[in-house]
């Protein structure tokens, strides 16, 4: 029988919600699964005590207001800060969640997870290793069962994906039994040999760059293929048609968790 090269969802919200609430909060997560997504892709980074916290930007200044940076913080100062007001008056106060309490969250609602790796700048590999370190802790009953069980369900376990290579090398020395994606912008020449040295299942790649001879390239080797972000109907088409395994998208408004079923035409 032919392996199935992404088990995974084929549509993911971008960030916890897209475009439609704060992204990398609980707020976001639970926005996402209003509109009916059980498939999340969030940014995870290391506080200043090592505990991994859902944040994209290093510096603050964009979705925290204010001068600083994650790793200078613990993270119970990041849970204090106010995630939220500059998305909308509505999601004042909303903390910066620890991966945790996201993890807890996706668990209850059944919801699977895109884990992106996001180092700040100098800690990569401390990144990669301590998140493998509680993911492993958390999944524990998951990944023996996995161990025992010839036919696991693979969405039961998250998937990590970073644009670091020595982050997700960690991650794999870490918790060799969550699989991994390699992000990349655009497909690297070597990126065989990348995906082969990380025994990465996926390449996540800038849909911008695709082409469908990469897509084929990639898909032939065995490897999954997943695009970021998706936002227009019509791309999406384009690029599933290509081969395209599953995407990202900012829209859930527009493109839905069982797109292109209930789309409209284009
Ligand atoms: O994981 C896909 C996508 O999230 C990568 O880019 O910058 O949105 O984290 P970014
Ligand atoms: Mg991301």
């Amino acid at each position: 029988m032919r392996k199935t090269l992404w088990p995974y969802p084929k549509v993911v919200a971008h960030r916890g919600g897209g475009a439609l609430a704060p992204e990398n909060t609980l707020a976001a997560l639970r926005c996402g699964l209003a509109h009916g997504f059980h498939a999340v892709e969030f940014d995870v980074m290391l506080s200043r005590d090592r505990i991994p916290v859902l944040m994209h930007d290093e510096e603050f200044g964009r979705t925290v207001s204010g001068t600083g940076s994650v790793p200078a913080m613990s993270a119970a100062e990041l849970a204090g800060l106010d995630a939220g007001s500059w998305f909308g008056s509505a999601f004042g106060g909303e903390p910066v969640p620890t991966y945790a309490q996201a993890v807890a969250f996706c668990r209850e609602q059944a919801i699977w997870m895109n884990v992106e790796l996001k180092p700040a700048a100098g800690i990569e590999a401390a990144t990669g290793r301590v998140t493998a370190a509680l993911t492993r802790q958390l999944f524990a009953a998951e990944i023996v069962a996995a161990g025992i069980d010839s036919g696991p369900d693979p969405r039961a376990l998250p998937l990590f994906s970073s644009f670091s290579f020595e982050a997700l090398i960690a991650a794999r020395s870490g918790a060799p039994e969550i699989p991994r994606g390699l992000l990349v912008d655009a497909v690297p020449p070597d990126w065989c040999t990348r995906l082969e040295a990380l025994a990465a299942v996926a390449l996540h790649v800038n849909h911008e760059t695709l082409t469908p001879d990469l897509a084929r390239q990639v898909r032939g080797a065995g490897f999954g293929l997943f695009c970021y972000t998706v936002n227009d109907p019509a791309r999406a088409r384009e690029i599933l048609s290509w081969g395209v395994d599953g995407f990202c998208t900012d829209r859930i408004d527009l493109i839905g968790a069982d797109f292109p079923a209930g789309a409209a035409a284009k």
